[in-house]
């Protein structure tokens, strides 16, 4: 059976990191599926396209590019907040959800990671990880990625940033994040990232070989 990790989690739970690592440590290609949402969300951005018409976004989303998704350009706060919008979408989801399977299929294995990717992208995956921390934890790790580059921050908009996004994603009636009932889950709160790639390397393991 091919080796699909499934990790899904809140917003800067980790998870991102986390699976890089497991993708680089078993060889495996690894997919960040809200780059997905982030492009489309680009993509109707720059072509001055409104936010709030299904179809159009829907167009936008069968045209990702899954080989060509720049982080860098991506990561914009502004992105992420208009992506979290097109998320909402079902036909957007619909589009990219194929595309994430298709990357899933293609080979022996892979590490994707998202909101959804254990219940909805990969319910057949053979691990799955759930991945979180507490809130303040979360916006803590983001103000101090953003002030450790030398840029301002304001802690309390942050977290309230983090609180805004979770009941979007948990809120909403399409896919909404949540646990896998098979998934192991990973509370980050108190572990670093190496401790916690360290716990998931153990729990991969057991699975792959119990
Ligand atoms: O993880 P991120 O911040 O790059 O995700 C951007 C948005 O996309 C976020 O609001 C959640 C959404 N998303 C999703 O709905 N399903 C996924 N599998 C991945 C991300």
């Amino acid at each position: 059976m091919a080796l699909v990790i499934a990790i899904d989690g809140p917003a800067a739970a980790g998870k991102g990191t986390l699976a890089r690592k497991l993708a680089r440590h078993y060889g495996l290609p690894h997919l960040d599926t809200g780059l997905t949402y982030r492009a489309t969300a680009k993509a109707l951005l720059d072509e001055g396209k409104p936010l709030d018409d299904e179809a159009v976004a829907a167009e936008m989303a069968a045209r990702v590019d899954l080989g060509h998704l720049d982080r860098s350009v991506l990561s914009a706060h502004e992105i992420g907040e208009a992506a979290s919008k097109v998320a909402a979408m079902p036909a957007v989801r619909v589009a990219l959800v194929d595309a994430q399977r298709r990357f899933a299929a293609s080979g022996k294995g892979a590490v994707l990671d998202g909101r959804d990717i254990g219940t909805v992208v990969c319910p057949d995956a053979p691990v799955k990880l759930y991945v979180t921390a507490d809130a303040e934890i979360r916006a803590r790790r983001r103000y101090d990625e953003i002030t450790a580059k030398g840029e301002e921050a304001d802690f309390s908009q942050i977290l309230e940033d983090v609180r805004r996004r979770d009941e979007r994603d948990m809120g909403r009636k399409d896919s909404p994040l949540r646990p896998a009932d098979d998934a192991h889950l990973l509370d980050t709160s108190k572990m670093g990232i190496e401790a916690a790639f360290q716990a998931a390397l153990t729990f991969v393991d057991k699975r792959l070989d119990p």
